[in-house]
């Protein structure tokens, strides 16, 4: 019976995916992807490994931030206790047969003070970490920040607002290569800036949660929403591109490893077919993505931003323009969804503008989305963006560092939707490939259910499912684990393995039985 209803409720799955994705690749193995192209799954310091306050590790801005009680209180004091529990973990990792694991270095528990000694214990479980990844054959790709620096030099000098964070992350970031850089194969500085200077400097959703009056969603008592945001990216490129520039020249010719930045890139649609909304459309693309990507290709801002921000955008001197322009070996990139853009005339005649105001767009038509709500299904929002980079930015190699489907924290073990998700996007991957796009890697996020930047703990991407309710806090692979597996050890992905996988899932009758069985 249970399993008739899952094959027939697939048959309409496929459908509807058809009907949607209309040519995307739908049927692919992973024999179709180059040799070398990298297949992993990520999570983030702070979302993972709790231990917040152990063996000497300090707060950063995030634990300040959750502290205050955003998201209805969560934190990641304990989150899904990875500092003690990354050898199981690993494991899981290599079972499902992941060639790379995508983490970040929490700086407050490497270098509790921001800058100066390093605390042993946070050396030894990167160390452990790293080793124990390596020993299982999985590659380490390493992020150094995700909203998280120590809390003490958001104290001390107000964090990225300062030009002071540009010389604090270098050294933060030189003691990562010293310690670590003989086994890391992939670096990436700062995780989507571009979401971090918007999100946490002028909406204040994020850590550190800046924003002022009246922009802003939350009561922020630190911020300023039309000048920081600016500041911050600018900060922020320049504590890029001199820490790629010290890697280059210390590091990378006895280490070999490679290094970049991983930005964030909506898909962009225009809300109709006015004039308004089309040239509005690409106005957005220059602010969200052009932002970062045109000083790290071009060495200077998009025009358009220049025009509408004024004094408040940052200028580059031309030393800091030749610093910035070329500093990356490969840029990652973020994609979830596409959100569709309203011009808004109305907000030029504000006096004080901030990101949005600046972009002159509708703050509805563009977050118009809900973070809980599954995301829709738009594969070719994902190929777009890769045909802009080859087109705009001339084809810089591209490792797809996020992707993956939200839901509902605990509903089911059986996430048909995000195996929907991410067997499209994987299809937009290998079309964009075949269209002569430079894509090197894909990184599913999340490899389990983290406490989430928006969502904190009521929200999940995980292939895992992890019980929060049990103080031993197991994980349970979803029917997404399952089909990303079979994806990895070389199965064919098309309509009827996704029935078959979910039909043997379905005569199982106590899923949390299957714990990390495949
Ligand atoms: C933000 O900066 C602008 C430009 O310097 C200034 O005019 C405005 O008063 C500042 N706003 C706040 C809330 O400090
Ligand atoms: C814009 O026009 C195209 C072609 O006529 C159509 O397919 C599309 O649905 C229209 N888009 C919107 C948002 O109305
Ligand atoms: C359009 O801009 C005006 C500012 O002039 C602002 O008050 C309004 O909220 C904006 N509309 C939307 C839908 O974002
Ligand atoms: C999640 O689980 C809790 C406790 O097991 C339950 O109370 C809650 O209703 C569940 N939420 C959803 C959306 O399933
Ligand atoms: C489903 O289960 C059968 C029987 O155990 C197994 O042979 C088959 O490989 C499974 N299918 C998939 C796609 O894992």
């Amino acid at each position: 019976m249970e399993t008739c209803w899952w094959v027939l409720w697939w048959r309409l799955l496929v459908v509807l995916a058809v009907a949607d994705v209309g040519l995307a690749i739908d049927e692919y193995s992973r024999a179709d992807f180059p040799d070398g192209f990298i297949f992993g799954a990520g999570t983030s310091a702070y979302q993972v490994e709790g231990a917040a306050n152990q063996d000497g590790r300090s707060p950063s801005v995030w634990d300040t931030f959750a502290h205050g009680g955003f998201a209805g209180g969560p934190t990641g004091d304990i989150a899904v206790d990875q500092y003690h529990k990354y050898k199981e973990d690993v494991q899981l990792m290599a079972e499902m047969g992941l060639d790379a694991y995508r983490f970040s270095i929490s700086w407050s528990r490497l270098i509790p003070d921001g800058r100066g000694d390093v605390n042993p214990k946070g050396l030894e479980y990167y160390n452990n970490l790293i080793n124990e990844l390596i020993s299982h054959g999985i590659k380490p790709l390493v992020s150094l920040y995700n909203f998280d620096h120590p809390q003490v030099l958001e104290d001390e000098y107000g964090g990225w607002v300062s030009r002071k964070m540009v010389e604090d992350f270098r050294a933060y970031a030189e003691v990562c290569f010293k310690v670590f850089g003989d086994r890391v194969s992939h670096w990436t500085t700062v995780n989507e800036p571009n979401i971090l200077a918007h999100g946490s400097y002028d909406q204040g959703i994020s850590p550190p949660g800046h924003c002022s009056p009246p922009f802003g969603a939350a009561a922020c008592v630190h911020g300023n929403s039309t000048t920081e945001p600016y500041l911050v990216l600018h900060n922020i490129l320049l504590a890029h591109a001199s820490t790629v520039e010290l890697y280059r020249r210390n590091y990378q010719g006895k280490q070999h490893g490679l290094i970049g930045i991983t930005l964030y890139a909506f898909g962009f649609a225009p809300y109709s077919n006015l004039t308004e909304d089309v040239e509005a459309t690409q106005r957005a693309k220059a602010f969200y993505l052009g932002w970062a990507a045109d000083p790290l290709v071009y060495g200077d801002y998009p025009e358009i931003m220049k025009r509408n921000v004024g004094s408040r955008l940052p200028r580059f001197t031309t030393e800091e323009s030749e610093l910035v322009k070329g500093a990356f070996d490969f840029l990652g990139l973020i994609h979830y969804m596409q959100v569709s853009v309203k011009d808004n005339l109305s907000s030029l005649s504000l006096e004080l503008r901030d990101f949005n105001a600046d972009i002159i767009v509708s703050n509805d038509a563009l977050l118009g989305f809900d973070l809980i709500v599954q995301f829709p299904v738009r594969p070719r929002a994902l190929q777009e963006i890769l045909e802009d980079f080859k087109q705009l930015y001339g084809n810089p190699p591209i490792y797809v560092l996020e992707n993956g489907q939200v839901n509902v924290r605990n509903t089911s073990l059986i996430d048909v939707t995000r195996v929907e998700y991410l067997q499209a996007y994987i299809g937009a991957v290998l079309t964009a490939l075949r269209n002569g796009c430079n894509v090197k890697g894909f990184s599913v996020w999340s490899l389990l259910d983290v406490f989430e930047l928006l969502g904190g703990f009521q929200t999940g991407f995980g292939l895992y499912y992890v019980d929060l309710d049990d103080p031993d806090l197991p994980r349970y692979p979803k029917l997404s684990a399952h089909w990303y597996s079979h994806f990895l050890k070389g199965g064919i992905i098309d309509s009827s393995a996704n029935v078959e996988l979910a039909s043997n899932l379905s005569s199982v009758t106590d899923l949390r039985s299957q714990r990390s069985s495949y």
